[in-house]
């Protein structure tokens, strides 16, 4: 035995040697490998080498473009012991590279998966790992080494321009859907980099717009999702946010990356900045902030300097070190995998389409003018979104896909013929549109913006005539895109006039003629409902669903798909009705974005929800607000109806040690095939602390139940999930008493509720 060791012994220290004498990644002990780095191979393995272009001079060696071309960034290499570059490359909907490179007649196209939003409203986490596996797949084949995904920052807000990248405005359905993307993607043996870490809920401003929040709302919301993500999925990396949290940017903060973040929740991953986020590099490296991303020379020569003059400690250096060489032994790069460049992207494309149709929302359905009935034959589809869809939002969120499905395609697919005289007229409108609007190519930022979209157009009351005559129903399709840089502004959450005299014209028209009219919401991010919901027969929720989105609508309004998907946010009556929209810069009129604010000195003068915002509401977020304080909504929080009908019956809670599992029957009462979700809220005893009416603590997606069929569906929690976080006491705190556990298909309608005492 002990012959055997010291043959190992001798076998590594050979290895160790080989080439060049001093210790190789891998072969060696990372330790080894950290002694063996000078101090400014340590620094410039904590930065990235720089984005071609932004971060001038500092684009060094390794350069992304020379790797991956189109990826975000990359590590430092350092061959002399053994360390390659690694790739980093967005993002939430699918992998973002260039799809065409210099001198190379190949095309690298990736997949457009539904949005985030789409995902979330699933309910689904097998689904969401199974995109996920997909989107991985992509990222090893291409030879990317970490996603830079999920997305998963709370909607606080309905106008944050970047909603469509995050989950849900509810903590629990966040982090568990962020858990089931992660687990899909690093199933394939690369890394993900949940973000952004954390309370990034705005745009406007985002370098510098400090976020004023309370322990408790931290603790409860804003953190919550990420420690779920964290516990249950590993992600190889988590990205700080650009902004700052009560005074401190968060890339800095060691409360919350070292503390919080790997003492509390023990997390074991690398740290890595949000592209130029943060302001002092050593402060970054202390924090545990362990890679600057992308990198730059000031960036290089602030850490060098500090590491000299003793301001930043060896041994900062040597953990973030450390924790980045670890990151790299994982990679597919460090293990020499021989991507090949040639995913399955017809795989992928039946992927997105079935699993956008799972995540779309069918708000309403008056006698059920959905799906289809076999005498329609021909369409008429109104609004130019029906024509140009979007398949996701704008900026590092984007994919270049090799196409995208219309509706109008997508419903020639399904066999539907056209109201050819209206397409006609749509067409030529925005052909003329497009050219006028087209991109200004001086402006880098104009590949990361959304683009001025063709006017809405009112038909004349000849061309809805002729509509009528060729067309069995009418669609109406609304369009809203956004991205980062910017947020939304009050008027994309309202529809304006000339949509609503569309809408108007259309259905008074196909009224009179006895003829239906459904709405077709291609949006990212909530809108106004209320004013207008009355006037189509259905409304259908399509959000932004990938490239197959047009094959996606057509299946869900044919009836092929049995749409399931229910609603991850609140939409309200009013924009103002949210309670964080009292903090909010809706009415901010933002200049041109420019890419790095954050360059900018910390100005003299602070300008309210520019560059700080109260989170005033707290821990009310969403329907933690509209439902603890009866406020009426357009549509609740878990809401979506179905094509079928469900009823759920026998709840009955067990405890089991510390946990708690309901059981409840979930039946199927209506006439065709069909899933729901099964939502368990629960309302809190009085005690010391506030608590919301009612908060989500588990839920489960049923699988496909025939008419008259029943699933008994299981629900867990914890008593600790049932535990608030008291500030006097910097602890978690479970109030003794009796708890009700109402089991529903939305905040809104629950179909039973039971008692559990808690009594410590
Ligand atoms: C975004 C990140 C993204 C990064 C790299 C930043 O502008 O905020 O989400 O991962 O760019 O593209």
């Amino acid at each position: 035995m002990m012959k055997r060791i010291v043959l190992t012994i001798c076998v590594a220290g050979a290895l160790l040697s080989c080439h060049t004498g001093t210790p190789q990644l891998g072969k060696a002990d990372v330790k080894d490998v950290v002694a063996a780095m000078t101090l400014e191979e340590k620094v410039e393995l904590l930065i990235g080498t720089g984005m071609g272009g932004v971060s001038g001079d500092s684009a060094v060696v390794g350069e992304t473009r020379n790797i991956v071309p189109g990826a975000a960034g990359t590590t430092y290499p350092i061959p002399r012991l053994g360390i390659p570059a690694i790739v980093l490359a967005d993002g939430p909907a699918g992998l973002r590279i260039q799809p065409k490179r210099e001198g190379d007649t190949e095309t690298y196209y990736c997949t457009a998966f539904p949005v985030a939003t789409l995902l979330a409203s699933t309910w689904n986490t097998a689904l969401v790992e199974n995109v996920g596996k997909a989107i991985g797949k992509e990222v090893l084949e291409y030879g990317v080494d970490v996603l830079l995904a999920p997305a998963m920052n709370i909607h606080r807000n309905p106008l944050c321009g970047r909603n469509f990248e995050y989950y849900s405005e509810d903590p629990l359905l966040s982090g568990k859907i962020a858990a089931a993307m992660v687990k899909g993607v690093q199933s394939n043996g690369v890394g993900t980099s949940i973000k952004h870490f954390v309370a990034n809920n705005q745009e406007t401003n985002r370098m510098n717009n400090d976020a004023l929040v309370s322990g408790r709302a931290l603790r409860e919301i804003y953190y919550r999702g990420f420690e779920i993500a964290v516990k249950e999925s590993h992600p190889w990396t988590i990205m700080t946010s650009y902004n700052k949290i009560n005074g401190v940017y968060t890339s800095e903060d060691r409360a919350l990356l070292t503390d919080i973040l790997r003492s509390e929740w023990g997390y074991k991953g690398t740290v890595m900045t949000d592209w130029f986020g943060g302001k002092n590099p050593p402060a970054q490296v202390h924090a545990g902030n362990d890679l600057l991303m992308p990198g730059t020379a000031k960036q290089y020569e602030t850490i060098l300097a500090a590491a000299k003059s003793g301001e930043l400690a060896m041994e900062d250096i040597d953990v973030n070190v450390t924790r980045v060489l670890n990151l790299i032994l994982d990679t597919p790069r460090f293990k020499g995998y021989a991507y090949s460049n040639k995913p399955d992207l017809k795989a992928h494309a039946t992927v997105t389409r079935e699993s956008a149709t799972e995540g779309m929302v069918l708000l309403k359905n008056e006698k059920n003018a959905l799906p289809f009935t076999a005498d329609v034959k021909s369409v008429a589809a109104f609004g130019i979104t029906s024509y140009e869809f979007i398949a996701g939002g704008t900026g590092s969120g984007d994919v270049n896909e090799a196409y995208t499905i219309s509706l109008k395609e997508g419903l020639a697919n399904a066999g539907y013929r056209f109201s050819t005289s209206l397409a006609d007229v749509y067409e030529k409108h925005i052909a003329a549109e497009n050219k006028k609007n087209a991109p200004d190519p001086t402006n880098p930022l104009a590949m990361f913006l959304p683009r001025t979209r063709a006017a809405e157009i009112v038909p004349t009351a000849a061309q809805l005539s002729k509509s009528i005559a060729e067309s069995d129903i009418a669609l109406v399709t609304f369009g809203r895109n956004s991205g980062e840089f910017a947020d939304r502004e009050l008027k994309d959450f309202e529809l304006s006039s000339v949509e609503r005299d569309l809408l108007k014209a259309v259905c008074t028209a196909y009224h009179a003629a006895g003829k239906r009219v459904v709405v077709v919401l291609n949006i990212g991010g909530v809108i106004e409902t209320a004013s207008w919901k009355e006037m189509p027969d259905a409304i259908l929720l399509a959000w932004q669903a990938g490239q197959e989105g047009g094959n996606s609508v057509a299946d869900v309004l044919k009836g092929a798909v049995n749409p399931s998907g229910k609603l991850p946010m609140t939409f309200p009556v009013n924009y103002m009705d949210a309670a964080s929209s009292a903090n909010f810069p809706y009415d901010y009129v933002a200049g041109t974005p420019v890419f790095m604010p954050n360059q900018t000195e910390e100005k003299a003068e602070k300008v309210r929800n520019v560059d700080y915002t109260r989170y005033e509401e707290g821990i009310y977020v969403g329907y933690r607000y509209f439902d603890t304080y009866d406020k009426a909504v357009s549509y609740p929080f878990g809401y979506g109806l179905s094509y079928t009908t469900f009823a759920g019956e026998d709840l009955q809670v067990t405890k089991q040690g510390d946990a708690y599992v309901a059981k409840l029957t979930v039946k199927n009462t209506g006439n065709v095939d069909g899933k729901t979700v099964a939502q368990l809220y629960v309302s809190a005893p009085k005690g010391k602390l506030e608590k919301p009416a009612k908060e989500l603590k588990a839920f489960v997606k049923t699988r496909v139940l025939q008419p008259g069929q029943s699933q008994t569906v299981e629900l867990h929690f914890a008593a600790s999930d049932l535990a608030s976080y008291d500030e006097d006491t910097a602890a978690w705190i479970v109030e003794q008493g009796n708890y009700a556990v109402r089991v529903g298909t939305s905040s809104r309608d629950i179909w039973q509720t039971t008692d559990i005492t808690i009594d410590n």
